[in-house]
């Protein structure tokens, strides 16, 4: 029988330092929840230093999910690793996960300390954190740059200080594969206890190389991969969790492993995912693009007809595209609604939650003939979103838009449950609704970014629109979807505004300032 390799998701963790990409604790909640019937090992839920918030939706990840380890990040310091502990302190498995640099460029301009000084903070991190958990992961940060020499003391030394797992990370994206998996072989040949550690790799894809570079790992003995859904994270991300898995399990004739991961809940966790985060997934994008599976030419489709495999070298059902694009429609019951959702992979955790999202299905078969999938899976994602505690709400939105006349719009909010309403002129009816909506808000959030896409075909389809905001730094999504692409853009921008305003600051886990 195959080895297993363990699959990490940082998608809650690294995915969110994607500029833009924060997400609040509900939305880490629902993403873990979709991890775990995933069957990933380990989620990797935050850095609970950073700030408040984030300390808190780790928290609450590890109050909820009970399948898989739930990790937190710390900085190699105590107050780092005290809180990662007390974050984490309700899953019913937990893992600190601690870093220190050990490039030469990282010790001497960031860390401004000795190599050892950090071999011995590392060592002294590896063993505090293990007063809290059995279970400690070790990164030595930007080990893609960094001395052999120095990166087999430093991993010998911290699988002696109790480090269950090392992880060797390209911070920056630097390496290329053969050099990769030559670095993960030598140092599980050169470090004389590297047996009772698990080898893990954490890659970048400043060059495109993140999945190749892990799967080179793979192949020279890494048993864990570190990655996130759709390839979220840091610049320009890391390793695609679906590209990861789906290369192993489809090449099982060269893997000597395979994860135990239930991919039929790929697409829709790169569905929730971007739909959080505001981060559309590319069409051509391996395993979750829209044309993924799709045959254009017709010598490819005519092959398809005669055997799937000429073309095919997964099953798009695998993956979690639907085989069966069930559509409903004004008739169809409460039960097959729940029903086809359930077999999307969502469930709702209350009757009332099933209920309100059945009334916006109601609302929605009235304005639409036909309901597919792709409907289906907005609406959850925008009912999760929202979760009913939102101070601004939408209440009316009224456009005039006519050739020749400037476009105008009324707008009437709900605050905090007492309606205001405003008019303004803009170069559009979306422009128009923006800047009445600002004049009741005021939030001063700046638009970074504005995208609109077609759910569905047809004219019929609903627009799902996305929303960026920053403001002092930070940056916050918001994702509305309705048949009227100006209502989907309001909603989008109100649920920006709700989130900007609540948001706290965080520090990024890189900062060294702890030190
Ligand atoms: O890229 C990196 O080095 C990291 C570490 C914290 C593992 O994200
Ligand atoms: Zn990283």
């Amino acid at each position: 029988m195959n080895e297993r390799l363990i699959i990490f998701d940082t998608t809650l963790r690294d995915g969110e330092q994607s500029p833009g990409a924060s997400m609040t604790r509900d939305e880490k909640i629902r993403i873990a929840k979709v991890l775990e019937k995933m069957r990933v090992d380990v989620i990797e839920a935050g850095f609970p230093a950073a700030s408040p918030g984030d300390f808190e939706s780790v928290k609450a990840v590890a109050s909820v999910i009970r399948n898989s380890i739930v990790c937190g990040l710390a900085r190699a310091v105590k107050g780092d690793i005290d809180r990662a502990a007390e974050a984490t302190k309700p899953a019913a498995a937990s893992r600190i996960h601690t870093f220190i640099a050990t490039s030469p460029i990282h010790m001497k301009e960031k860390l401004r300390m000795s190599p050892e000084e950090v071999l011995k903070q590392a060592e002294w991190a590896v063993k505090y954190a293990r007063r809290f958990t059995d279970d400690v992961e070790f990164s030595p940060e930007d080990a893609g740059r960094s001395e052999l020499e120095f990166l087999c003391r430093v991993v010998e030394t911290a699988i002696a200080a109790g480090a269950t797992t090392v992880n060797i990370p390209d911070t920056v994206g630097y390496n290329v594969p053969g050099q990769f998996g030559a670095l993960i072989r030598q140092l599980m040949e050169r470090v004389p206890n590297a047996d009772q550690a698990v080898f893990s790799v954490h890659c970048h894809n400043d060059l495109g190389l993140a999945v190749a570079n892990s799967l080179e790992a793979v192949m020279n003995g890494a048993r864990q991969v570190e990655c996130t859904v759709n390839g979220l994270g840091e610049r320009a991300g890391n390793a695609s969790l679906e590209e990861i898995v789906m290369a192993v399990r489809t090449r099982q004739d060269v893997f000597p492993c395979d994860t135990g991961l239930e991919t039929t809940q790929i697409v829709p966790a790169s569905r929730l995912v971007s739909g959080i985060t505001g981060f559309p997934v590319q069409p051509n994008k391996a395993i979750v693009g829209a044309n993924a599976f799709a045959h254009e030419s017709g010598i490819h489709q005519d092959g398809v007809i005669k055997k799937r495999e000429t073309y095919e070298i997964m099953r798009a059902q695998d993956v979690g595209w639907s085989a069966n694009r069930m559509v409903l429609g004004k008739h169809s019951g409460r039960n097959a609604f729940k029903t086809r959702l359930h077999e999307l992979g969502v469930d709702f955790a209350t009757e009332e939650e099933l209920n309100s999202t059945f009334v916006r299905f109601k609302d929605l078969a009235d304005k639409k003939h036909e309901i597919f999938d792709e409907d289906l899976q907005a609406l959850v994602t925008e009912e999760g979103l929202e979760h009913g505690q939102e101070r601004f709400k939408l209440v009316t939105l009224q456009v005039c838009s006519q050739t020749g006349e400037t476009p105008r719009a009324k707008v009437t909010l709900s605050i905090d449950g007492k309606e205001r309403s405003a008019e303004a002129d803009g170069s559009g009816a979306v422009d128009a609704s923006f800047k009445a909506i600002e004049q009741i808000v005021q939030s001063g959030g700046q638009l970074q970014l504005f995208s609109v896409s077609n759910i569905t075909s047809g004219t019929d389809a609903q627009g799902e629109v996305t929303v960026r905001l920053e403001k002092g730094g930070r940056i916050c999504n918001g994702l509305g979807a309705d048949t009227d692409i100006v209502i989907a853009s309001a909603k989008s921008y109100i649920m920006a505004i709700n989130k900007l305003l609540k948001e706290n600051l965080r520090e990024h886990p890189q900062n060294s300032r702890a030190i």
